[in-house]
């Protein structure tokens, strides 16, 4: 048994009260290599930004928890050779989806974990959510959970399809549970492609789709229900244009990838919702810069000389999310 404060690691909760109160958002970035983690510390040090790193499932199948949970600690090391006094660092387990993963996790020092009970019957994800919460918070750890299922692409993003947060629920659900955050469904959605180009509209300048708005009601229902809650957002990249054009432009084939616009995000970052989960921009930005050196460097072979500027170019996009999209730049002194 590890407890993440003899990591130099924190949990959410103090982050939290402060983002919702200040109206910016907590970055909730993940990692699954060195590369972006050291990109992720680099523009957080730079910005002193507090930082949720996140580990998923597919990041522990690819390089391992117990290793990624080590890299963590080494992160907060590193972050202060960097020059941040304090860094403010969460180590979060994303989308936890067993009572047993979540007790394994608290149990090797991370601060923080989802368990995503979405898909269960409402009863059930109670059930699970609060058994979670239960234990992690006999060690100050403190647990997402979500109401409300996220729309694949191949789903009706319709509150019709009854895919958004139920506003009626959510005192409930929290009260019950006892979670410390609660994550969403207003029209966000997983991956490079949220939006199907039927449900977009062509901008007639730049020819790009334009996706329809966030249910920014339903976010408003939720938060009359549970004032000052802190409110998470997955799915939330933005799919930047010029790196899907670079992919594109040496040898890719990202055909109508769409991500929710900034200006939305910045709009959701002032009101209740603290934390905004980003992976897919991290992966789009790390993909352009490799194609590129390949493109343009067929004879190189030292993985450093394309490791290199695709964490360069992760880092600038970091920045400019903390700096630029949510606001937490300089939260972290
Ligand atoms: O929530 C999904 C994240 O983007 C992580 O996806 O399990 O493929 O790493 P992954
Ligand atoms: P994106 O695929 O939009 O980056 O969402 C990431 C996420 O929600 C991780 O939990
Ligand atoms: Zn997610």
């Amino acid at each position: 048994m590890v407890n993440y404060k003899d990591l130099g690691l924190v949990n959410t909760r103090e982050m939290f009260a402060l983002a919702v109160k200040g109206g910016y958002a907590i970055p909730a970035f993940n990692f699954n290599n060195m590369e972006q983690l050291q990109a992720i510390i680099q523009a957080a040090a730079e910005t002193k930004s507090p930082v949720i790193l996140q580990v998923s499932k597919g990041a522990r199948n690819y390089a391992n928890q117990t290793l990624l949970r080590y890299m963590a600690e080494g992160a907060v090391e590193y972050a202060k050779e960097l020059g941040w006094e304090h860094p403010q660092i969460v180590l979060h387990l994303d989308h936890g989806d067993s009572y047993e993963l979540c007790k394994s996790c608290v149990d090797m020092g991370f601060s923080s974990v989802m368990i995503d009970g979405s898909s269960l019957p409402y009863d059930e994800n109670v059930a699970l959510t609060k058994r979670v919460v239960e234990y992690a918070h006999q060690f100050d750890v403190t647990v997402e959970g979500e109401l409300g299922v996220l729309a694949g692409v191949e789903d009706e993003v319709s509150a019709e399809h009854h895919t958004y947060t139920r506003p009626e629920e959510v005192v409930d659900f929290c009260t019950k549970t006892g979670c410390d955050s609660l994550a969403i469904s207003i029209g966000t959605s997983h991956g490079a492609y949220k939006f199907k180009p039927e449900q977009c509209t062509v901008d007639p300048e730049t020819g790009r789709l334009v996706p329809p708005p966030l249910a920014f009601d339903v976010l408003e229902g939720v938060e009359k229900e549970l004032p000052g809650f802190p409110i998470v957002l997955h799915g939330s990249s933005s799919v930047p244009q010029e790196e899907v054009d670079t992919i594109n432009k040496f040898g890719g084939a990202l055909k109508a990838a769409v991500g929710i616009p900034e200006e939305q995000l910045r709009k959701a970052a002032k009101s209740a919702v603290c934390k905004i989960n980003i992976d897919s921009d991290s992966r789009l930005a790390m993909t352009a810069a490799v194609r590129q050196v390949f493109a343009e460097k067929p004879a190189e072979f030292d993985p450093r000389k394309y490791l290199g500027p695709a964490r360069e170019n992760m880092r600038k996009l970091y920045m400019h999310k903390i700096i630029n999209v949510l606001g937490s730049d300089n939260k972290a002194l």
